[in-house]
């Protein structure tokens, strides 16, 4: 292994560029080459591909979004967008591949493993939605982000009596809704992997009410509807002054937290040692606050699953 590259791919995370830059640097000092792929698959099949020095990852740790840029690339499912990608690969004398992204970039990381091609799948998603670890690089971020919302719009709540409704990211996942629900003390977390009833969320806004409460936060994921639809099935049981926020991509921007920054640069760092070793369709992550390794393709077919400790423990805390 003399030579390795790095690319960002799907919905760019807060702390992508850590983890760049730890790939970058870790190599460096291994005395690997490294090139930079920019736009994801979509860079490499058309050959958007540099060299990338210590300098070209300074004044990046701290930066959200991703300075190699990304770009979502189904056409990479594809024998034909493999084979081209494969082509500049080898084209650039490129050893071996590590990829930063999500489930889909994991997808394109498994398949260039299969066809003899050593990658590294990093995760990076600010929807802690992938299996074998415990977070994944920006939604720490993205959760905090998203705390710092609903504190305030607690209070706007609190002034004028109203019920909020604020719909969070997570595609299928509902890590960011459960633990910002959490952290912010929400009345309400409505989650994809949890069966909610509207019945018991109306009963529990009337409980406060009847005590003297008269605001409430519901955080609703995506996953499960918007916070639209959730607030017209809401008026169907009465008057909640229902007010909706759709936070949106702002969760995916900004500075990554220091745990982000920290998980980002373990990852990169064990990503370059496994190519040092010639491995390849690996995935790396965190466990238990070990860095850890696992095949790609298991990582893939393991769902991901939501805490549900935590989860009766948010219901407990709301009544
Ligand atoms: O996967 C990250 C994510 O932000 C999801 O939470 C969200 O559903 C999706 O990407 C939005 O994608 P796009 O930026 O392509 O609209």
């Amino acid at each position: 292994m003399k030579r390795i590259a790095i690319l960002t791919s799907g919905g760019d995370a807060p702390g992508m560029n850590a983890a760049a830059r730890a790939v970058v640097r870790k190599a460096i000092y291994e005395g690997l080459e490294v090139y930079g792929i920019n736009y994801g698959f979509l860079g490499l099949v058309n050959g958007n591909i540099h060299k990338l020095e210590l300098g070209s990852v300074g004044d990046k740790v701290q930066r959200g979004g991703t300075f190699l840029y990304s770009a979502r690339y189904p056409e990479f499912a594809t024998e034909e967008g493999q084979l081209k990608g494969i082509e500049q690969l080898k084209k650039h004398e490129i050893d071996g591949l590590v990829v930063i992204g999500g489930d889909g970039s994991y997808h394109g990381a498994e398949a260039l493993t299969k066809r003899g091609f050593p990658t590294i799948g990093i995760p990076g998603t600010i929807d802690n939605d992938i299996s074998g670890t415990d977070f994944t690089i920006g939604f720490d971020t993205a959760l905090n982000t998203v705390l710092d919302a609903l504190d305030k719009i607690r209070d706007t709540a609190t002034s004028h009596e109203r019920t909020f409704i604020i719909e969070v990211m997570g595609r299928d996942a509902g890590d960011i809704a459960l633990w910002s629900g959490l952290a912010g003390g929400a009345e309400a977390i409505i989650v994809p992997e949890e069966k909610f009833n509207m019945d018991d969320i109306v009963g529990r806004l009337n409980k406060g009410r009847e005590r003297g409460k008269k605001h409430s936060i519901i955080v609703v994921a995506e996953g499960v509807m918007s916070g639209n639809e959730f607030a017209s099935r809401l008026a169907e049981y009465g008057d909640y002054h229902a007010r909706v926020t759709v936070l949106g991509h702002v969760q995916r921007g900004g500075s990554p937290t220091a745990f982000d920054r920290v998980l980002a640069s373990r990852l990169g760092a064990r990503a370059v040692d496994l190519l040092l070793e010639n491995r390849g369709g690996l995935a790396v992550g965190i466990r238990e606050n070990k860095i850890v390794e696992n095949n790609i393709t298991e990582i893939l077919k393991e769902k991901h699953h939501l805490d549900d400790d935590m989860f009766k423990l948010a219901s407990i805390l709301s009544i």
